[in-house]
């Protein structure tokens, strides 16, 4: 059981991670090209949140079904502030009277160097995968 959290944990990275770039590169050809935020960036946007927040469920699971050590907690830390300003930036972008693409951009930029530093901060690198 603890396996298959830690493979699903492990694996889905690879989507949140894809699923931000292409939110990112989504927004800032939209904010440089001056284009009212549409439907597909709220979708991109939207879906890069919800994944954050399934990995971070998984997350959960994996801790309680495996072996902590100390170096988790800024694993945790990033994580969690990576899921949260996702999450509130397209909030609060939503909310505008005249949504754009700057918060997004900023949000979804700020999140991913959260991953990436919390990935590496359990001495993993951003495409490697550990074998049990
Ligand atoms: C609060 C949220 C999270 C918690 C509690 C959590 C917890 C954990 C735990 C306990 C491990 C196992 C470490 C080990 O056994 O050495 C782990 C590994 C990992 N986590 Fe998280 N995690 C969270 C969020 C995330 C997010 C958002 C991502 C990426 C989008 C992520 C990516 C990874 C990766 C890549 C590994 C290493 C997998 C491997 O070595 O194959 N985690 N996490």
């Amino acid at each position: 059981m603890d396996r298959m959290f830690f493979y699903a944990h492990s694996g889905l990275r690879y989507l949140v991670l894809l699923a931000g770039i292409l939110a990112f590169a989504y927004c800032v050809f939209g904010l440089a090209t001056n284009r009212p935020f549409d439907k597909g960036g709220r979708i991109l946007g939207a879906s890069f949140a919800g994944l954050l927040h399934l990995q971070v469920l998984l997350g959960i699971l994996v801790l309680v079904t495996r072996i902590y050590y100390p170096a988790l907690i800024g694993h945790i830390v990033m994580m969690v502030f990576a899921a949260v300003v996702a999450q509130l930036a397209m909030s609060l972008n939503r909310r505008r009277p005249q949504p754009g693409f700057t918060l997004p951009v900023v949000g979804v930029g700020v999140a991913l160097i959260l991953i990436i530093g919390g990935i590496m901060a359990i001495g993993r690198g951003v495409f490697t995968t550990t074998a049990m």
